[in-house]
């Protein structure tokens, strides 16, 4: 192959992948992805402001210098948002004191039911180190925009269900994307590609 069509060959090939990532984020839900990705990916995080389950404002700022690991879902999910938050909790206790530079986030899709109160409670379940954040459905709307975050809302009443994509973002010290898993990944791997980040840095 010439040097010309070579160069032709690979940029098609990153412009296949790119898109194919892209689908992957939006249509997190139903897990066809790798487990782990990094790099080439196209720009995912920025601002956000935010309520916490204390009620204090948290913007993305107030999370510059820490990795953040963060998971969007809602209190009520029946399955994949608890059993993620145990995962990532677990991951992070797998990492021990390093684990102090890593805080978990986890931003609700649900602000109609999932109140700062109603947060406070769920997130205690897990661990005193998650930050459960809230807002209106504009700040939430943003928020996940972000993050690629597809979410959309199931059944009628007050029992309805929240479709939503489900990957854990690990977020660098500079706010910056850095990595992502699908939901299911075990703990220990994830301890393991979270290690990996932190202490090349
Ligand atoms: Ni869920």
């Amino acid at each position: 192959m010439t040097r010309a069509r070579l160069a032709l060959v690979a940029t098609a090939v990153a412009a296949i992948f790119a898109g194919a990532l892209a689908g992957m984020l939006w249509f997190g839900d139903t897990d066809r992805s790798a487990s782990v990705s990094e790099g080439g990916v196209p720009a995912i995080g920025g601002p956000f402001a935010l309520v916490d389950q204390n009620g204090e404002t948290r913007t993305a700022k107030d999370f510059r210098g820490q990795y953040m690991l963060v998971y969007f879902g809602y209190t009520y999910c029946p399955d994949v948002c608890p059993t993620t938050l145990q995962d990532m909790v677990q991951a992070l206790d797998m990492l021990g004191a390093r684990a102090k530079r890593v805080t978990p986030v986890f931003i609700t899709v649900d602000p109609a039911r999932d109140t700062p109160e109603h947060l406070r409670q769920y997130a205690a379940q897990f661990s005193p180190r998650l930050v459960a954040l809230t807002g209106s459905r504009k700040a939430i709307a943003e928020a996940a925009k972000a993050y690629h975050v597809y979410y959309a809302k199931s059944g009628e009443g007050d029992d309805y269900l929240m479709d939503h994509s489900s990957f854990i973002y690990l977020m660098g010290p500079d706010g910056r994307y850095v990595a992502h898993f699908a939901h299911g990944i075990s703990p220990a791997k994830m301890a393991r590609r979270i290690e990996s980040f932190i202490s090349g840095s």
